[in-house]
């Protein structure tokens, strides 16, 4: 029986790869992991997102996947597993896996058996397409771009034929048009729940439908050629109810989508809770606010009108209808604390609670990724050897390619890498941030770990840690905060953010300043007199409705 649990859900995200390294070989491992549940514990969450733990051959580290019903073995085995589960159970911690279905490794043995024999019934699971001769010269079927590399497809050795991956080369995307295909994921679905895990995020969901027949795509302004017929295809509505009716409702089981732009429309439509789709999914477009068209490697300067709209608009449009989710970093996004044109050499400890309290308190369930909780910063990587994510390369290279020196690129890379986010954990000031024993980890550790790690942050006076054990209290236990409506003030102003949330006669009001000057705002009348239920300074500075902030504070009022 379906019930809402995720609704007063605190969700951890775990990069497994560089969370904890029990058996000191370099690589994160499940022992590792369960040796840091009470920490998980600890700190207010009630439940985690485990980024794939399924065998891959890691060329997209853990989103290629070669077998869906098996644990890595550098994580740990089957075995292994069942016991995160247990242990995880036994806490009262609920279990999210990472569902990556859009395509398998080229390494999955359905992809393998599809191009060793052209009739094997596993050529209908991708999309294989002969090439086009264009003046003799062979070309791909259509002019699709992937998300990672150039073309979308990749000729077939030895053949005239293409496969189409919208990601790596190494992922083939499969063909969802096939029922058997459907059958399987649903079957892959059920074997999990079967094992008792509570849920699913679903990597790049919107992009499982495709518009058929495929055809070039000729639009002139596109971000992506071809998107138009990848994204939010005509039968994702349908599918995503399938595995509905197959799978996910047979279970009490959690689904958060993580989709690909999907337009205003869809996002609703695959979250109304009438729908009987997903129950939530991630809505990024407030990380969008410090780089030009939504391109990572682009700097520029923060924009917090843009955050405000990214922020608030999913909350508006869910509300009552479906539920919607928090975010601020993830293993696809360089660490808050280093963005948003934020010096964290200064204000790190304020930036980094500041941003929680105003995402978090908004409507929708918080997701927190490793290490945010402590406040760890980017990784200041020397060069592109130490990075290990295919897309920095690849963005490298081609920048490169259209003539940008290496050490500029190289600059434009740092920015936004997701290699700032998959780094090992730093857990306290010994050898590799106590993330092993000193086995040298797969990506290099952030140097600043003597400085900046979780012990230390657990017992200094201005903990980030404390700050969101505090905050994630409030957000689990007052129901204004979980329910409430979210209203916003004073949309226009570009230092400010601030909004209520209202349910059952209960407001709150979330107020703070995101800029390194004190600057002094009117909040509402109402707000006159209100209790003080969270601050990142020891005091507020308030005379009648104006309070004066200081860098980056941020405030929470109950009325
Ligand atoms: C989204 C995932 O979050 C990202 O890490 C991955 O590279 C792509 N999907 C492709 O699976």
């Amino acid at each position: 029986m379906k019930t809402d649990w995720y609704k007063k859900a605190i969700v951890y995200q775990i990069y497994p790869f560089s969370f904890m390294d029990s058996n000191n070989d370099g690589w994160g491992d499940i022992e590792g992991i369960i040796s840091k549940l009470d920490y998980i514990k600890e700190l207010g969450a009630t439940a985690i997102w485990f980024s794939p733990l399924y065998k891959s051959p890691d060329c997209d580290y853990g989103y290629d996947i070669s077998d869906y019903r098996d644990i890595d073995e550098k994580f740990g085995t089957m075995r292994d597993f069942d016991r995160l589960l247990e242990e995880c159970h036994s806490r009262g911690l609920k279990v999210i896996m990472d569902m990556v279905i859009n395509h398998t490794s080229t390494e999955h043995p359905w992809f393998k058996e599809a191009l060793a024999d052209r009739n094997s019934k596993y050529r209908d699971y991708y999309i294989i397409r002969p090439g086009r001769r264009v003046k003799g010269r062979l070309q791909p079927p259509t002019n699709w771009a992937s998300t990672f590399t150039g073309s979308a497809w990749e000729r077939i050795e030895g053949t005239d034929e293409y496969y189409l991956h919208l990601f790596c080369r190494e992922q083939a995307d499969l063909n969802w048009e096939h029922p058997e295909v459907r059958q399987e994921m649903a079957d892959i679905l059920n074997f999990w729940l079967g094992k008792g895990v509570d849920g699913f995020r679903f990597d790049v969901f919107n992009m499982f439908s495709k518009v058929w027949p495929l055809q070039d795509d000729d639009s002139r302004k596109t971000f992506q050629k071809g998107a138009k017929f990848f994204v939010d295809g005509p039968r994702m509505h349908e599918f995503l109810k399938e595995l509905n009716e197959k799978a996910l409702s047979l279970y009490d089981s959690f689904t958060v989508g993580e989709s690909f732009h999907p337009s205003r429309e869809n996002a609703l439509e695959y979250i109304r809770e009438d729908n009987r789709e997903f129950d939530t999914i991630f809505n990024f477009a407030h990380l969008d606010s410090d780089n030009i068209g939504g391109l990572k490697f682009f700097r520029k300067p923060f924009d917090l009108l843009q955050f405000k709209d990214g922020l608030f608009g999913p909350q508006k449009d869910s509300y009552g209808l479906g539920w919607n989710t928090l975010v601020l970093e993830n293993h696809d996004n360089p660490r808050c604390v280093d963005r948003f044109s934020i010096d964290s050499s200064r204000f790190r400890y304020e930036a980094a609670t500041m941003l929680a309290a105003v995402t978090f308190m908004g409507f929708g369930t918080p997701f927190i990724y490793m290490g945010q909780e402590a406040g760890l910063t980017n990784t200041p990587f020397r060069s592109i050897d130490e990075m290990k994510d295919p897309v920095s390369h690849f963005v490298y290279d081609l920048m490169k390619s259209y003539g940008m020196p290496g050490p500029l690129a190289f600059r434009f890379i740092r920015y936004g890498a997701r290699d700032h986010a998959r780094v090992p954990m730093a857990w306290n000031a010994s050898v590799n941030g106590g993330f092993n024993r000193g086995h040298e980890p797969w990506q290099c550790v952030n140097p600043a770990y003597k400085d900046i790690n979780v012990e230390k942050d657990m017992a200094a006076e201005r903990s980030v840690f404390r700050f969101y054990q505090k905050l994630l209290k409030i957000k689990k236990e007052n129901a204004a905060a979980i329910y409430g409506k979210t209203e916003e003030y004073d949309h226009g102003n570009r230092k400010i953010i601030a909004y209520s949330r209202e349910h059952e006669g209960k407001r709150l009001f979330v107020a703070a300043n995101f800029c390194a000057r004190s600057t002094a705002y009117r909040m509402p009348e109402w707000v006159q007199g209100a209790e003080v239920l969270l601050n990142n300074y020891d005091r507020a500075d308030i005379s009648g409705t104006v309070i004066r902030f200081s860098p980056y504070q941020g405030v929470v009022f109950e009325k």
